[in-house]
C-alpha cells in the first residue's frame, strides 16, 4: 500500500477507535480563532498526540486537538491548531488532517487563517472571503503516487471555493453588518514573511492576500471532492506596504481584536451549512 495512504488510514483508525461521531462540516482554525472550539457544544476532544502517526504542531499558541461537537445543530469536527509546511513536515503530512476529517464524514470544510493584505483596498482587521488561490509558492500537496481512493490523478481546480458556499458567506456577513472583502489568496512557505518584491510579484500574479497555509488544504480537500470555503482575517498590510516591520505580535493582536466578529461569522456560516 502507498505509505501516505497507509499513514492516513492508521490515523483514521486511531481516531475512530476513540470517537463515534460523524461530522458534517470540518473547520480549521487560524490565528485568533484558536479558542472558538471552547465555545461550542463539545461532545469529545482528541489530542493530536493521542493519534498514532499524527504530525503534531510545534507553533506556540496553537493547541493541538480535534474537537467534535455541534455548532447550533450542525455536527462539526474542528481542528484546533493546524500543521504548517514551515514546521518541516512533508506536504502529505500537512494535508493529512484535512483528509482525515473528510474520511470521518465531513463533506464540507471551512478554512480560516490570518493573512497579509496585498490589495491596497484592504486594511488590518478586514475579512476576505477566498474566491480562488495561488499555490505556486509551495509544492503541490498531491505530488507523489495518486491516492486513487481519494480522487483522480489530475483533479480540476476551476472552482476550489464553492460558489454556493461563497453565497452563504456573503449573506451571513451582510446579516452581521460585516464589510466582507473578497479575493485571491496566495500561499508561500514561510516561516519568514515575504519581501516587498515578493509582494509586488504576488500582486502582479493577481493575489489579494498572502499567507502560509490554507491553499494546500483546499487543494487536498478539493481532490477528495469536499465543498470548500475559506476566510482570511487580514491582520497586517503585507511587506513593503507600510513603514512598519512585520511581526507575529501584530498579526496576533489584530486577529484578537476582531476575533469576536470572526467567530460570529463562522457560527453563522456553519449554522447555515447545516440547514
Ligand atoms: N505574510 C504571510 N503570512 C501572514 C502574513 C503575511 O503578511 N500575515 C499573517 N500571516
Amino acid at each position: 500500500m502507498n505509505l501516505v495512504y497507509e499513514k492516513l488510514m492508521t490515523c483514521v483508525k486511531s481516531v475512530k477507535e476513540k470517537v463515534d461521531f460523524c461530522p458534517e462540516v470540518a473547520l480549521i482554525l487560524g490565528s485568533g480563532l484558536g479558542d472558538y472550539a471552547d465555545e461550542i457544544e463539545i461532545v469529545q476532544t482528541v489530542d493530536y498526540t493521542e493519534i498514532e502517526g499524527f504530525p503534531t504542531s510545534t507553533v506556540a499558541g496553537h493547541k493541538g486537538r480535534f474537537v467534535f461537537g455541534y455548532v447550533d445543530k450542525t455536527p462539526v469536527v474542528i481542528m484546533q491548531g493546524r500543521v504548517h509546511f514551515y514546521e518541516g513536515y512533508p506536504m502529505s503530512d500537512v494535508v493529512l488532517p484535512t483528509r482525515l476529517m473528510g474520511l470521518l464524514g465531513a463533506k464540507k470544510i471551512v478554512l480560516t487563517n490570518a493573512a497579509g493584505g496585498v490589495n491596497f483596498d484592504f486594511k488590518p482587521g478586514d475579512f476576505m472571503m477566498l474566491t480562488d488561490h495561488i499555490t505556486t509558492g509551495v509544492p503541490s500537496a498531491l505530488i507523489g503516487a495518486n491516492l486513487d481512493e481519494l480522487g483522480v490523478r489530475f483533479p480540476d481546480m476551476s472552482e476550489v471555493y464553492s460558489k454556493r458556499m461563497q453565497e452563504i458567506v456573503r449573506t451571513t456577513a451582510k446579516e452581521l453588518g460585516i464589510d466582507l472583502k473578497e479575493g485571491v489568496y496566495a500561499q508561500f512557505t514561510g516561516p519568514n514573511y515575504e519581501t516587498p518584491a515578493e509582494i509586488r510579484m504576488a500582486r502582479a500574479w493577481g493575489a489579494d492576500a498572502v499567507g502560509m497555509s490554507t491553499a494546500c488544504e483546499a487543494m487536498a480537500a478539493r481532490h477528495m471532492g469536499m465543498e470548500i470555503c475559506g476566510i482570511s482575517c487580514i491582520t497586517n498590510l503585507a511587506a513593503g506596504m507600510s513603514k512598519e516591520e512585520l511581526n507575529h505580535k501584530e498579526v496576533q493582536e489584530t486577529a484578537d481584536r476582531v476575533a469576536k466578529q470572526f467567530k460570529a461569522l463562522i457560527t453563522g456560516i456553519i449554522t447555515r451549512l447545516g440547514e
